[in-house]
């Protein structure tokens, strides 16, 4: 079964003094109207599994009001195992974690138990600028590998600083084709990854979405190197974006920016031949976005072996019958899960009654 999350604690932490919340397995429901902390708690949860938060949070938001530092620790049990992880935040440092009490990366967590968040924003996956799609699979991809984590940043830090020098007023020509060099190869490695890592995702989404919708969908990862990308070799594409950014030189220059490399890619979705992200209806955008969600599920399960930990912050109310339908039977999988709600009726009563309630106030 893996490890699942049996106890996360906060001190001083966003709106809570101090909280310990006891964690079931299966499926936990956390119940109470709003601002009571349900999405804290989730934040809480995600920072300690993923390492990184869908808020984003600056490290002081996460100490409370008038408190100095704020802590969230989790234990994690399974296999016979039993691990502590921590996350410090204190005003105006860098925030901290550890494992068993020793320091470790972010990296580190997600390495122990990852975690799959959807949340409302994650409409954004189909209505959203590309980067939102982008960052959506490069944030699943350096949480199920330390690898596919280090190229994306190291790829990244690569565009920085070509996109500096295309911007100096005059642009050493010697010192662009080496920076060149370095975004092909780097944008190769993270391109190939990424196409291999989508290609995965693919299959399940279309898959769930089939089944939750009743149509099919198609789903394409857009080149901007061009549509043959798929199925060449690491070499073939650093070729291929060598010569794209020979072809676009002119016009990076005069753009100062780096016009070629996965960091332009996309990704896009049809319904009946016809684009999700304009075309489609508010449900069925909804229904790509879960079943995205869904299918990282089923892929973290496949590429790390384990279950991962499932959030799922305020979805509920969001879907229709259909959907939450959908929802409920992924949860009563053996995933552990934890759903925050601020109404228990979008819940059938057998799944309540195998499922732990966590009060959060008058629910
Ligand atoms: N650093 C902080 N110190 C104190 N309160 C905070 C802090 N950060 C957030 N909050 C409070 O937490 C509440 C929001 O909690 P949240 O978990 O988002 O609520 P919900 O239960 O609706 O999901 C708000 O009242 C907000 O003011
Ligand atoms: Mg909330």
């Amino acid at each position: 079964m893996g490890l699942t999350v049996t106890c996360v604690a906060m001190s001083d932490w966003r709106s809570f003094e101090e909280r310990t919340i006891e964690l079931t397995p299966g499926l936990n429901v956390l119940c109470g109207p709003n601002a009571t902390g349900k999405t804290n708690t989730v934040e809480a949860l995600q920072l300690l599994t993923a390492g990184t938060s869908f808020r984003h949070p600056r490290t002081t938001e996460l100490v409370r009001d008038g408190a100095d530092e704020g802590r969230a620790k989790a234990r994690l049990e399974g296999d016979g195992r039993v691990i502590d992880v921590c996350c410090r935040a204190a005003r105006g440092r860098r925030r901290t974690y550890e494992r068993n009490g020793k320091p470790c990366r972010p990296a580190d967590l997600s390495a122990t138990l990852m975690s799959v968040l959807f949340c409302p924003d994650d409409l954004s996956l189909v209505k959203g600028s590309a980067r939102a799609r982008r960052d959506a699979l490069d944030a699943f991809g350096a949480q199920a590998s330390a690898g596919y984590r280090k190229v994306s940043k190291a790829y990244a830090r690569a565009v920085e600083q070509r996109n500096r020098l295309l911007k100096e007023a005059h642009v050493d020509l010697g010192m662009l084709e080496a920076w060149d060099g370095a975004v092909a190869l780097g944008g190769a490695t993270l391109l190939h990854a990424r196409m291999a890592l989508f290609e995965r995702l693919r299959t399940q989404i279309r898959r769930v979405y089939e089944r939750v919708a009743d149509e099919p969908l198609e789903c394409v990862y857009d080149c901007s190197i061009g549509p043959d990308a798929a199925g060449l070799t690491r070499d073939e594409l650093r070729d291929l974006i060598l010569d794209a950014i020979a072809e676009r030189r002119a016009e990076e220059l005069r753009r100062g920016v780096t016009l070629v490399g996965p960091h332009r890619d996309d990704v896009s979705f049809s319904i009946g031949g016809r684009d999700a992200r304009s075309f489609g209806s508010q449900g069925q955008q909804r229904s790509v976005a879960l079943a995205w969600k869904m299918a990282e599920v089923a892929v973290a399960r496949d590429v790390v072996g384990e279950q991962p930990l499932l959030l799922l912050d305020d979805v509920m109310s969001e879907l229709d019958a259909r959907r939450r339908a959908a929802v409920t039977e992924f949860v009563v999988g053996r995933i552990q899960t934890v759903i925050t709600t601020a109404n228990l009726q979008y819940f059938p009563p057998e799944l309540l009654e195998c499922a732990e309630v966590i009060d959060f106030g008058g629910c």
